[in-house]
Parts: structure tokens; sequence; C-alpha cells
């Protein structure tokens, strides 16, 4: 949980000196691994509607952030999917506002596919 808050934490402040059309691009949503050492990636542009996409996390991760788009007032309902290299489903999410989402059991990623209306 420390490491959640840390990771909200820091992204809010990413957001906040980014250029604002990043942030209104309805076709890419946001996700950021948290490795077990409690270090964690950039965020990384995953495509909306766009089929599964290799993003290789390169290490057990323990929560994911993801970031749905955002239309310019609102964000939008997104439903992400992840995949261990292997295939193996590690579990899916549907959110409407950046979720830092647990990794139970931790586990390295290979595939997220992301998906909205
Ligand atoms: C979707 O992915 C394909 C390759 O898998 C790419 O050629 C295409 O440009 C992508 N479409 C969008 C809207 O990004
Ligand atoms: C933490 O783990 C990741 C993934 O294994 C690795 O890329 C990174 O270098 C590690 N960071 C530290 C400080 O050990
Ligand atoms: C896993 O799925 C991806 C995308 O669907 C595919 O490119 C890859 O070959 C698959 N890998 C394995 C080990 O089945």
């Amino acid at each position: 949980m420390h490491f959640s808050a840390f990771i909200a934490t820091a992204l809010t402040g990413l957001a906040a000196a980014s250029p604002a059309h990043h942030f209104q691009d309805k076709s890419t949503a946001q996700i950021a691994y948290t490795y077990s050492n409690g270090t964690f990636t950039k965020p990384i542009n995953v495509k909306i509607n766009n089929g599964t996409q290799k993003l290789s996390s390169g290490g057990t991760v323990t929560d994911v952030f993801v970031a749905p788009p955002f239309d310019g007032r609102r964000y939008v309902l997104t439903s992400c999917s992840f995949q261990a290299p292997t295939n193996k489903s590690l579990g899916a999410v549907s959110i409407r506002k950046p979720t830092t989402v647990p990794v139970h059991p931790p586990a390295a990623v290979g595939f997220v596919t992301c998906t909205s209306d």
C-alpha cells in the first residue's frame, strides 16, 4: 500500500507537468508497473481497442497503475486485461479513473489489452 500511494502521487505530479493535449487522447490509456523491489516504470501508452499489445514488464510486478483516456471533460470507462509472458491470464479491471491495481500473486506481465466503448 505504501508504494501504491507513492506511485499515484508521483504520476499525479507528472500529469500536472505534462501538456494537456496528451491527456485528451481518447484512444490511449497509460499504465505503469510497480516492481516487487518498490521501483516503478514511467507511464507506458496503451492503445484502446487495438488488440493485445506486448508490453513486457521484465520483472515481477506487484501493482499496475492504470490511467484511462481523458476525453477533455472526464475519464472514459476502460477495461484492461493483463497476461503473463506465457499468456496466462493475470486478471482484468474496469476503471473510470486512474487506479492502482494490485497483482495477486505478483507476476511478470507480458501483454496488455485495453478496450472502451
Ligand atoms: C493498431 O495496431 C496496428 C498494428 O498492430 C497498427 O498498424 C495500427 O496503426 C494500430 N491502430 C491504431 C488506431 O493505433
Ligand atoms: C527493480 O526491479 C526491476 C525489474 O526486475 C529492475 O528493472 C530494476 O532495475 C530494479 N531496481 C532496483 C533499484 O533494484
Ligand atoms: C501470446 O499472445 C500474443 C498476442 O496474442 C502472441 O503474439 C504470442 O505469440 C503469445 N505467446 C505465447 C507464448 O503463446
